[in-house]
């Protein structure tokens, strides 16, 4: 006896050629934008163990990292600051001569034609670690969004290309704009992470900040489990003018991805996370997956599902491998 099937699709599977013409998908390197770590007072990289690959560099060396990246093909960078100026509010952020300022300067002087984005948020320059001012044992939102408006600011003074506010304050987005509007950065883009949630995946990024931050950010980050308050949240800075929406972390949360793609048209970014990449790493050195395949494959994962961008310390590893071919 035979059975013929009702629809052949091996048809199209039968050559590479083939296959590729009718590829849905593609990741190319302009879809990158690599994160940074910038640390005061050292003056030799600190390798971030958690983290193979990863370093904070001292900022003597962030030049040569902005050239390295840029000769790859990766023309997008996001800086992180590692303060050593670090008190209750965060003040370093919005000094003209902090942190923040002279990273962003040095690596536009580095590579003019480098997209400089900043990071904007108080966790790393807060002597307890929290994404903003402390009112009791909780952050105040709206003191908040004043000081996040001084410090995008400032770096919009600096040269900075973009602005990603990440502390997931209600109404960031309509603060910062209006800051920068009214003080002639008007041309300047937001990248909102619009939709973050309170994940275990940040938990070697702590590591890679050396944050000593003990608590928890779960009056501020979104509740893992909520997925019609994750499209809300992104719809809402939208409509306070984000000009980029991102969802963080990735893989777990490519519903979320694809729902707010089904629901808003600007571009969405994802960010592949420390605990992300350092779960691959931690897999490939146990011999016990293809690390390259399992890296190209989540990044087709992340824009099939609608994103346009993706933020990700593989950033310069896929950039060798699809110059390789
Ligand atoms: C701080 C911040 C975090 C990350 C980026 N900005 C950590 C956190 O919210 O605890 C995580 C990055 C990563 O894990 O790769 N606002």
């Amino acid at each position: 006896m035979t059975t013929t099937p009702e629809f052949r699709f091996r048809r199209l599977r039968r050559s590479d050629v083939l296959r590729r013409l009718v590829r849905e998908t593609q990741l190319s390197v302009d879809d990158l934008v690599y994160p940074i770590f910038v640390e005061e007072g050292i003056d030799q990289p600190v390798a971030v163990e958690s983290m193979p690959g990863v370093f904070r560099y001292p900022e003597s060396q962030l030049a040569e990292v902005v050239n390295t990246a840029w000769n790859k093909g990766v023309k997008a960078v996001i800086l992180f600051g590692v303060s050593q100026e670090k008190n209750d509010d965060g003040s370093d952020t919005w000094n003209p001569r902090g942190l923040m300022a002279r990273m962003i300067r040095v690596a536009k002087a580095a590579q003019p034609q480098m997209l400089v984005i900043s990071d904007n948020c108080f966790c790393e320059y807060t002597d307890h670690g929290h994404c903003g001012v402390l009112c009791g044992d909780d952050v105040d939102n709206d003191k908040t969004l004043i000081n996040l408006q001084q410090q995008a600011i400032v770096a919009a003074q600096a040269g900075v290309d973009m602005i990603a506010p990440s502390g997931m304050m209600d109404g960031m987005i309509a603060a910062i704009r209006q800051g920068l509007d009214e003080t002639g950065y008007n041309h300047i883009p937001i990248m909102s992470y619009s939709t973050k949630f309170a994940s275990a995946f940040y938990g070697p990024f702590r590591d890679a900040v050396d944050s000593n931050f003990k608590g928890n950010r779960n009056t501020y980050q979104m509740d893992i489990a909520n997925g019609r308050e994750a499209l809300a949240e992104s719809l809402q800075d939208e409509l306070e003018g984000a000009d980029i929406l991102m969802v963080k972390p990735g893989l777990a949360y490519l519903d979320v991805i694809a729902d707010i793609r089904a629901h808003s048209q600007r571009p969405l970014a994802v960010y592949h996370v420390s605990g992300e990449y350092a779960m691959v790493k931690a897999a490939a050195k146990a011999g016990v997956i293809d690390e390259r395949a399992i890296v190209l494959e989540t990044m087709i994962a992340f824009k099939r599902a609608g994103v346009d961008l993706i933020l990700t310390y593989y950033a310069l590893e896929i950039a060798d491998w699809l110059s390789e071919g």
